[in-house]
């Protein structure tokens, strides 16, 4: 049975009506009331100034990758003193770039959670000086919700809708239904599948590999499952026991670790050696991810069409985050959708990985609407953890949707 508080929310849902502006790009008008937006909650330091419209007027980012990766993970104290290190520049390069005065903007919106707490003390500590030099309004931003809305400043989405987001962080599947109104449906029990594609690529020693030396774990792997053998190494897809939305990749990372220690003993190498099966491990991994991935998406839907959370004209899945930028990812999805019936939508993969875009972006459509928007003078502190939205958890895991089987053909 549906508890009475999600009832009410469908009929109010009725009677929701989305406003709809369209992103441009160009010279703000100069009406068009402007945002600055600050990332720092993990490992990147971004800012962009943005119009009313969605148009970016200018945008900093320095990003972390190649530290991290020579020190095997992000290790926070590290990540912290670059943040202070940066914050200021990638500030002023994105106002400088965007020709706009401190004395010109609405507001400034600000990452304060989840994300790793010393991170975000640098955002948060740097915005708060300045909204109080600047005397200007204070947005306090979740991460999670800004990787949910960017798409709309992308095209025109319509509230509401179904997102799949998948990061280095975290993994969720949420309806949203309103720039601050979410229903969550599932997310992971324990660690993000970024996470889990960078510690199986640290695992694998890719950073040696002439090929990925530069690159997050997540797209070393997407890189080299090009050209390996996925069906060499057949992982068990997670939780196919649990008829619920939620996700779980340690388990998956424990069977892809065992495996690589055999294949070590095998080939009689030590750990940190390149193994001559890595692309056929990567092309394993990938699509394990992306088969559970794409299952626990499947079963959301079906909820969603279920309880009519979804409008029946044109329903539509917002897949982003880091790890949306993953093109076999977005094909396994794309099966999902295309025999669901729904239309899928990804915004390309610089706006999927972490900018300062999609914080001012979430601060405009706050903006908008009035919604949590401080005096400077407010006292804010940040949140390492912060779930997103309604726990819809529960009544999901009690529909026990059982999936038709779906053939997982993915072209490489
Ligand atoms: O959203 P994001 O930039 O930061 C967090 O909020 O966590 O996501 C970063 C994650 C990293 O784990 C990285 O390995 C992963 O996204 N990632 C990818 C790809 N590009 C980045 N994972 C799979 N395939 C990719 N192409
Ligand atoms: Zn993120």
């Amino acid at each position: 049975m549906f508890p009475a508080r999600v009832r009410n929310l469908h009929r109010l849902l009725q009677f929701r009506h989305t406003r709809w502006c369209s992103a441009s790009c160009g010279k703000a008008s100069s009406s068009s009331r402007l945002v600055l937006g600050i990332e720092t909650s993990c490992d990147d330091t971004g800012a962009a100034v943005l119009d009313e419209t969605g148009a970016i007027l200018g945008e900093s980012l320095h990003c972390q990758t190649l530290v991290h990766l020579r020190t095997g993970g992000i290790i926070p104290m590290v990540a912290q003193q670059l943040h202070r290190e940066h914050i200021e520049r990638v500030v002023q390069e994105a106002l400088d770039r965007s020709g706009v005065l401190p004395s010109q903007l609405s507001a400034v919106a600000t990452t304060v959670k989840p994300g790793l707490g010393l991170s975000l003390g640098i955002g948060l500590e740097f915005s708060q000086k300045f909204v109080r030099t600047h005397n200007k309004p204070f947005i306090p931003i979740h991460h999670m919700e800004a990787h949910a809305l960017t798409v709309r400043m992308l095209q025109p989405v319509a509230f509401p809708f179904l997102v799949l987001l998948i990061s280095g962080g975290h993994s969720l599947l949420a309806v949203a239904r309103g720039v601050d109104d979410f229903l969550l449906l599932g997310h992971s029990l324990d660690e993000a599948p970024g996470d889990s594609l960078d510690k199986v690529a640290r695992r694998l020693s890719l950073v040696k590999h002439p090929l990925c030396s530069t690159l997050s774990g997540g797209r070393a792997i997407e890189l080299l499952a090009k050209d390996g053998d996925r069906a060499r190494f057949p992982f068990r897809t997670p939780m196919g026991q649990m008829y619920d939305c939620c996700f779980s990749f340690a388990g998956l990372r424990n069977n892809i670790t065992m495996t690589i220690k055999k294949q070590e003993a095998e080939e009689g190498i030590e750990q940190g050696t390149l193994l001559s099966c890595v692309n056929d491990i990567a092309a394993a991994t990938q699509h394990s991810v992306a088969a559970h991935l794409a299952k626990r998406t499947h079963r959301a839907i079906l909820f969603c069409k279920e309880n009519g959370l979804l409008p029946s004209h044109s329903p539509t899945l917002v897949l982003s985050g880091g790890v949306a930028s993953n093109q076999y990812i977005r094909k396994a999805i794309s099966i999902i959708t295309e025999t669901t019936g729904l239309q899928l939508l990804c915004p390309p993969a610089k706006f999927c990985t972490d900018n300062g875009v999609m914080i001012a972006w979430n601060g405009v459509e706050r903006l908008r609407e009035g919604k949590g928007i401080l005096p400077p003078d407010v006292d804010v502190s940040y949140e390492p953890k912060a779930p997103l939205g309604v726990n819809m958890m529960e009544e999901v895991k009690a529909a026990a949707i059982r999936l038709p089987s779906i053939r997982m053909k993915i072209p490489n």
